[in-house]
């Protein structure tokens, strides 16, 4: 039996006897794919950070699949860690910061162990940065370095085994599925992307929700944020792949699908002209006026990924989101196509970040409060019962209390279903780093829990009035019945749910109704991935509870 050993640059290659063998068939099924004896390591991917990282880690996890590797449940068990990082605040970069000791020490317990450094935190500035701060780390790579992990591992194969991403049920088109993806050029995200569709070497973790990349990078200027410096500049999906790959989704059964970018509005801009979006007439605005006429836009998406039909007409993926939404260049176009696609959900994330003009000028945000509220109203307007979410930075260089109160006022007048916001966190590099970060961290603490507190109050109040209603349900979990988890993620209102006993009437279950609230029901277990009517009982105020009326009509 021959070992392979990982060649992870600058770092010598492990002894034979402390290489990791293949392991044993997995509940996967993985086993029974291997065609020969080599050692390959298992591999888990931690991946923290937005939907476009979870995104990523998929692309990463279903390439280390498609090269033979398999997975490993954790850290713990695993020859090869690969951390997908985030670096939106300081706190996202110290999380990885504060695994260094655990990571060194599962590196001296097994010297095989490989570890990898992925995602936002890897900027191309900054590695000699990056290797002080991050020693246990063996590989960086930026995040449109990413494709390059298999190869840059020394995994890249022609025997590498083709397998079917876990939980993905699409069949490989045309492509062989054991062909492995070649070293792709550093801005070639796109065609990987195809590829990695085609060959059905995309790890989805749910076969109920699936997120579709539309877009990479950001061409914005939000002067706080580290985004285009770690993703770059942006670059649209070509229009047919991302219709092929809603497509294939739709054939594969999944019930919700995301479209993915960090301005999902910008979709297109980079695009040729083509006679086919001829009826497409729209301009942006970047410091000056660049005629857009004749390009795809996110509306012609949504249009032609609603227009993806059953025998009966309904529309074949039910349920159409996408994120995120700039209010700069949020057009006519995208709200009618909201309004009248059945499939595109009513819902709408639209960061607004401050309620002051002024904070919003040194943000470099490129809107006003009042455009904004217009936005808005156009909005409610076109979609009645939209529910909308926010983003708000409070302590921006230079906030007065006067315009933190303007932000609270807008919060009042908008009245958002849901609000994340977080205290500002200077990004070394980025236009607002050279500001005076002037508000104290105490400060910014408690503009951070007022805010908090008057959201909690108006989210209520939102939830309240879906009391009676019945709604339509996707089901995606079982609740855990104990120490629920509060994440990121926001899976819920852990007094509503914590230390309930099962119901006699089945599992606990959550889910998310068209307009993004979190509604937990009991029922069968076999309700999960399924779409149900709800009548809501109880509202919390970060989620609902209601009974089983029946399936969605
Ligand atoms: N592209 C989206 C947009 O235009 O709003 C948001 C992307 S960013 C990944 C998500 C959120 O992180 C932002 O909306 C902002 O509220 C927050 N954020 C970004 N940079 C931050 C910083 N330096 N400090 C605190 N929060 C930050
Ligand atoms: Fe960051 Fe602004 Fe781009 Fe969003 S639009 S990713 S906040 S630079
Ligand atoms: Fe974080 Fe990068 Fe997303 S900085 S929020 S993982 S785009």
């Amino acid at each position: 039996m021959s070992a392979r050993p990982l060649p992870v640059l600058d770092i010598p290659a492990p002894r034979r006897a402390e290489m990791p063998r293949r392991p044993a068939a997995s509940a996967h099924g993985l086993g029974e794919f291997a065609t020969d004896d080599l050692a390959l390591p298992r591999f888990h991917v931690w991946t923290l950070g937005c939907q476009m990282n979870q995104s990523d880690a998929e692309e990463m996890a279903g390439a280390l699949l498609a090269a033979g590797c398999a997975e490993a449940p954790s850290m713990d068990e695993a020859d090869l860690i690969v951390i997908n990082s985030c670096a939106i605040r300081e706190t996202a970069e110290a999380k990885i910061i504060g695994r260094q000791g655990y990571l060194a020490r599962l590196k001296a317990a097994r010297p095989g162990l490989r570890v990898v450094l992925t995602g936002c935190a890897v900027r191309p500035e900054n590695r000699d940065r990056l290797a002080r701060r991050y020693p246990a780390v063996d590989l960086f790579l930026r995040p449109d370095e990413e494709p390059e992990l298999v190869a840059r591992l020394g995994l890249a194969s022609p025997t590498a085994p083709g397998l079917l991403a876990r939980g993905a049920t699409e069949p490989a088109e045309g492509v062989d599925a054991a062909t492995p993806l070649a070293r792709p050029a550093a801005d070639a995200l796109p065609a990987v992307r195809a590829r990695a569709v085609a060959g059905a070497q995309v790890a989805r973790r749910s076969t109920i929700q699936a997120w579709l990349p539309i877009i990479y990078g950001c061409d914005k200027t939000c002067t706080y944020c580290i985004v285009p410096f770690s993703r770059g500049p942006e670059r649209s999906r070509p229009f047919d792949d991302v219709v092929a790959e809603a497509r294939r989704l739709a054939t594969a059964g999944y019930r919700e699908v995301t479209l993915l970018g960090q301005n999902v509005n910008s979709y297109g801009h980079d695009l040729p002209a083509e006679p086919r979006f001829a009826h497409v007439r729209r301009s942006r605005e970047i410091g000056r006026r660049i005629e857009l006429d004749g390009r795809p836009d996110i509306a012609e998406l949504l249009r032609a990924i609603d227009a993806i039909r059953t025998a009966d007409g309904a529309p074949a993926i039910p349920r159409l989101r996408f994120i995120t939404s700039h209010p700069w260049d949020l057009g006519e176009r995208l709200i009618a196509a909201m309004a009248e696609c059945p499939s595109v959900c009513e819902h709408l994330h639209l960061p607004v970040q401050s309620g002051s003009d002024a904070v919003l000028h040194r943000m470099g945000r490129q809107y006003t409060v009042a455009s904004y509220l217009d936005l808005v109203e156009r909005l409610r307007r076109a979609v009645p019962g939209i529910g909308l979410s926010t983003d708000v930075i409070v302590g921006f260089c230079g906030e007065t209390e006067a315009q933190f109160q303007e932000t609270l006022a807008l919060l009042e007048r908008v009245r958002f279903d849901t609000v994340f916001a977080a205290a500002f966190s200077p990004r070394p590099g980025t236009p607002a780093a050279r500001l005076p970060d002037d508000v104290p961290a105490d400060e910014k603490r408690r503009r951070l829990n007022e805010l908090l507190a008057l959201q909690e109050v108006i989210g209520w109040e939102r939830n309240r009035a879906w009391v009676g209603r019945t709604t339509e349900v996707l089901v995606d979990t079982v609740d855990r019945p104990r120490g629920h988890e509060h994440g990121a993620d926001d899976r819920g209102d852990p007094r509503e749910v914590a230390g309930r006993a099962v119901p006699a009437d089945g599992v606990r279950l959550g889910g998310r109704n068209r307009e993004n609230k979190l509604v937990h029901l009991a029922g069968p277990a076999d309700l999960v991935g399924q779409l149900v009517r709800v009548r809501i009982e109880h509202a919390g105020p970060y989620s609902l509870t209601g009974s089983l009326v029946g399936p969605a009509a």
